[in-house]
Parts: structure tokens; C-alpha cells; sequence
């Protein structure tokens, strides 16, 4: 059996420029959008990660048709075809967005049937607010054994008011809503970017959405959704991931097409360790000079606008490396400070209670034999591995191409030393 894993080395300052890939979390809410079309819709700027080929093979057993033309970035799905609405285990299992199929399912077809989710290890990840919305509009919702079932003759308009942003509730209950006659609103509505490239797409195909101030989204259900062409906005975490590494190693980095203003908490405590960080015209294009001395800033993940949950781990790396000591809380998941042991084992000073985790910087970090337990936590060791002294291993790769295109080609390209080897075992 051959086990790939990375081996990770002490890298020059990062320097150059690089591209960025389409964003993950937009892509994939958006491919199981077209479920609500019938016909033949064309994505452009995707991200040929795992998890799209998971979100292609989803739709497949649906019934939908996809043509891929990984050259130019691009995905045509044919949703004409679709005849089951049963989402298989297997898939489930692999990808908890999966769960983004069961609004579509049901608004288009009155019904889903779908494995309870899995994902990654951080977090229940529950989906009770999603099961809830649908009962509230009037879906059945039943489990027989790990399968999941919701049927609606009819599904109903409703104001919801969610206890937490949550953005897959959010997308869920929107999709749902968008062929539901009458007004649905959504109070306390999740506000990302990838929120808003949904949004975007659906009123392409015909939706009336509306994304009123304080974060309300009114839709008024419609009879039919077309089919349409998008192109997905890029992957600012992605973005965010790349700028620490040239962070972490003391280099210099542009990224031309990097939504700036999509960042800007983010970039904030960048600029206020003492990096350089210029952002362009309209909010397009970042550019990072490292300070060769950096301060260590404390920082809450909080729902969009607030410091995303997905950089927190990449972010801590910066902050192992900086001077002084640092306070990073984790509000968004229960589970996300499993990168912490792995950072530890090269020689961070990381006190953990809870999702606080304290950190005291110290000048260097030490290669070791790692294992990514996430998508985040993979970006961050790789980020850590070619900034410590020495050589890392990482396994658990998965999680990286989950999640990222090529981030180490990406890397690779700007400096860094890594190389891909199999274990045959
Ligand atoms: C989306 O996950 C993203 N995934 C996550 O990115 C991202 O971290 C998260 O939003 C927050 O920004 C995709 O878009 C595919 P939530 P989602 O619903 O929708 C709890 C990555 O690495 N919750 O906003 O699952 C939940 O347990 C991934 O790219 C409930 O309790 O996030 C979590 O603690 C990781 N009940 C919190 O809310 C529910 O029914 C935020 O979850 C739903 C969520």
C-alpha cells in the first residue's frame, strides 16, 4: 500500500508572486445550486480539489451530468437528467457539505435522502439548524438507521431568526426557499463572501433574493430556476494561507487577484505584528513584505466579518514565531485546536485550556514527523514545516487536498522546500 507524505524543509524567505484558485467554500454550495436548475449550467475558476471531485461524483449519482476541462478551471453540469434524490453514504461520509444537496433536493423535488454527514475532526458538526428550517417549512424529516429522510408536498415560507450565523443553514435554507411561493426571511443571516457568490449565482438563475442591512435575506420563492454561467469568486483563504507563509519566513509575496477586502480583520493583525501589507485598487490584490521582527497579536475567530475560523490555525503559526506572548480563541467550532499538539512537538510554547490557546513566541521551531487531523491544520504545518530548522514529515495529506488545489505547488513556486514521497508499506 503506498501512504504519501511530505517532507517538509527549511525554505529561503518566500519571494514572488502567485495565483489563486476559485474558493472551496463557494464552489461547492454553488455546484449543489444547480440541482435546482434543469438544464446545462457552465462553472468557471473552479478549484480542482477533492472535494469538488467528491461534489462531481455526488452529483453523478444523482443523475446530473458533468463535463470537466481541468485546463481552463472549468465545469459544466448538466442537471436535466437528475431522477434520484438519495445521497449515498459513502460520499456522505467523505464531504459534510453534502448536506448542501438536501435544500435543492427538496425544493426542486419534494424530497432527499441523505447519510448523516461526516467531515472532519472538528466538531459534532450538527445539522439540527438545517433539519429544523425544513420541518418549519413543512418537510417531514425522519432517520432510519444513518439515513436521513425529508419529504414535502409543499414546502412553506418562513421568517427564520437564526441562533448562530451559520453559514451552511443559511445557504440550506435559502436554496430552499428560492422555489417556495411567498416570503421567507432569514434574520441573522451568515454574512461570507461565499454567502454572497450564492447569492449571486441564484439571482442569475432567477431567484428574487434580496440581502437586506444587519444581514436579512428576504427571498420570494419563484416558479422555475434557469440554468446559467458563473464564474466563482476567489478562495480568500487560500489567499490568507499563502501571505503566512511569506509572513513566517521573513519574505515578500503579491497576489494580484487576492480579495483584499474580503480579508481585511485578517490583514489587520497582519499589519499589526509589523508586517507590510498594501492592498489594491477596489480591494483587488494583496502584497506582503515581512517584518523580519515580528510581534505576536492576540485574536477570537468570529463569524464574517470577524477573523475567520479557517486562517486561525495557519495564523497561530505566525504567532509561535513572533515575539511576545499571544491569546488565540477559537468561538466557531468545539474541536479546532488539534494543529496545537502537532506544533508543539516542534518546540512551540503553546498553553491549551479548552479552544484558548496561550502562546509565548519563541526564535525558532524544529522539524518532527507530523500528522495533518484537518484541512486548516495540514495548510498550517506545511506553513510551519518550511519555516522550522531541519525537516518535517507530514501525513494525512488528504485533509491538504480536500482543501486546497496545489497549495504546495503554489509554495514550491515562491521557494519553498517540499517534496511528495510515498511509503510503501
Ligand atoms: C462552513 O462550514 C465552511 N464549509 C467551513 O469551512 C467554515 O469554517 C464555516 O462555514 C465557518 O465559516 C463550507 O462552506 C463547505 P457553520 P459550516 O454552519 O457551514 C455549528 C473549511 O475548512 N452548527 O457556520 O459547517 C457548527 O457545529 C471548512 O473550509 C450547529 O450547531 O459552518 C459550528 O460550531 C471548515 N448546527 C458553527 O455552528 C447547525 O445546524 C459554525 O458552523 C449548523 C452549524
Amino acid at each position: 500500500m503506498h501512504a504519501e507524505f511530505l517532507v517538509l524543509e527549511k525554505s529561503p524567505a518566500l519571494h514572488g508572486s502567485s495565483e489563486l484558485s476559485g474558493a472551496k467554500n463557494a464552489v461547492l454550495v454553488i455546484m449543489a445550486s444547480l440541482i435546482l436548475t434543469s438544464g446545462k449550467s457552465t462553472l468557471h475558476n473552479v478549484p480542482f480539489s477533492h472535494d469538488v471531485f467528491q461534489m462531481i461524483s455526488l452529483l453523478e449519482s444523482l443523475g446530473a451530468q458533468v463535463f470537466i476541462d481541468a485546463d481552463t478551471h472549468t465545469l459544466i453540469i448538466d442537471t436535466s437528467n437528475i431522477s434520484s434524490c438519495a445521497v449515498n453514504a459513502d460520499i456522505m461520509r467523505k464531504m459534510r457539505a453534502s448536506i448542501l444537496v438536501m435544500g435543492p433536493l427538496l425544493a426542486r423535488f419534494g424530497k432527499a435522502a441523505i447519510a448523516l454527514p461526516g467531515g472532519c475532526l472538528i466538531g459534532d458538526r450538527p445539522i439540527d439548524m438545517h433539519l429544523n428550517a425544513f420541518a418549519r417549512m413543512g418537510a417531514g424529516i425522519s432517520l432510519d438507521g444513518s439515513y436521513l429522510y425529508a419529504q414535502a408536498t409543499r414546502l412553506n415560507p418562513q421568517r427564520f431568526i437564526l441562533s448562530y450565523p451559520s453559514v451552511g443553514a443559511t445557504e440550506n435554507i435559502m436554496m430552499a426557499a428560492t422555489l417556495t411561493e411567498g416570503k421567507t426571511t432569514i434574520v441573522n443571516a451568515a454574512l461570507e463572501p461565499e454567502v454572497f457568490d450564492l447569492i449571486a449565482i441564484l439571482q442569475k438563475m432567477g431567484a428574487q433574493i434580496e440581502m437586506l442591512p444587519a444581514g436579512v435575506i428576504e427571498i420570494v420563492g419563484v416558479k422555475e430556476l434557469k440554468p446559467v454561467t458563473h464564474t466563482i469568486i476567489m478562495d480568500r483563504l487560500e489567499a490568507g494561507t499563502l501571505l503566512l507563509a511569506a509572513a513566517v519566513t521573513g519574505g515578500e509575496i503579491n497576489l494580484p487577484r487576492a480579495p483584499g477586502s474580503s480579508l481585511e480583520v485578517f490583514l489587520e493583525k497582519l499589519s499589526e505584528m509589523g508586517h507590510s501589507v498594501d492592498i489594491g485598487i477596489d480591494g483587488i490584490g494583496v502584497h506582503l513584505k515581512a517584518t523580519k521582527s515580528p510581534r505576536a497579536v492576540s485574536f477570537k475567530t468570529m463569524p464574517y466579518p470577524g477573523f475567520p475560523t479557517d486562517l486561525q490555525a495557519p495564523m497561530m503559526v505566525a504567532q509561535c514565531l513572533a515575539d511576545g506572548t499571544s491569546v488565540i480563541t477559537e468561538t466557531v467550532f468545539e474541536n479546532r485546536m488539534l494543529h496545537v499538539r502537532e506544533l508543539q512537538k516542534m518546540g512551540a510554547h503553546i498553553e491549551l485550556e479548552g479552544m484558548v490557546a496561550k502562546i509565548k513566541g519563541v526564535d525558532v521551531l524544529y522539524g518532527a514527523s507530523l500528522i495533518a487531523p484537518d484541512i486548516r491544520a495540514s495548510a498550517a504545518l506545511v506553513i510551519a514545516g518550511v519555516a522550522a530548522q531541519g525537516t518535517s514529515t507530514m501525513t494525512g495529506i488528504h485533509h491538504l487536498l480536500r482543501g486546497y488545489q496545489d497549495l504546495c505547488g503554489s509554495l514550491q513556486k515562491l521557494g519553498a522546500r517540499i517534496t511528495v514521497q510515498s511509503e510503501v508499506s
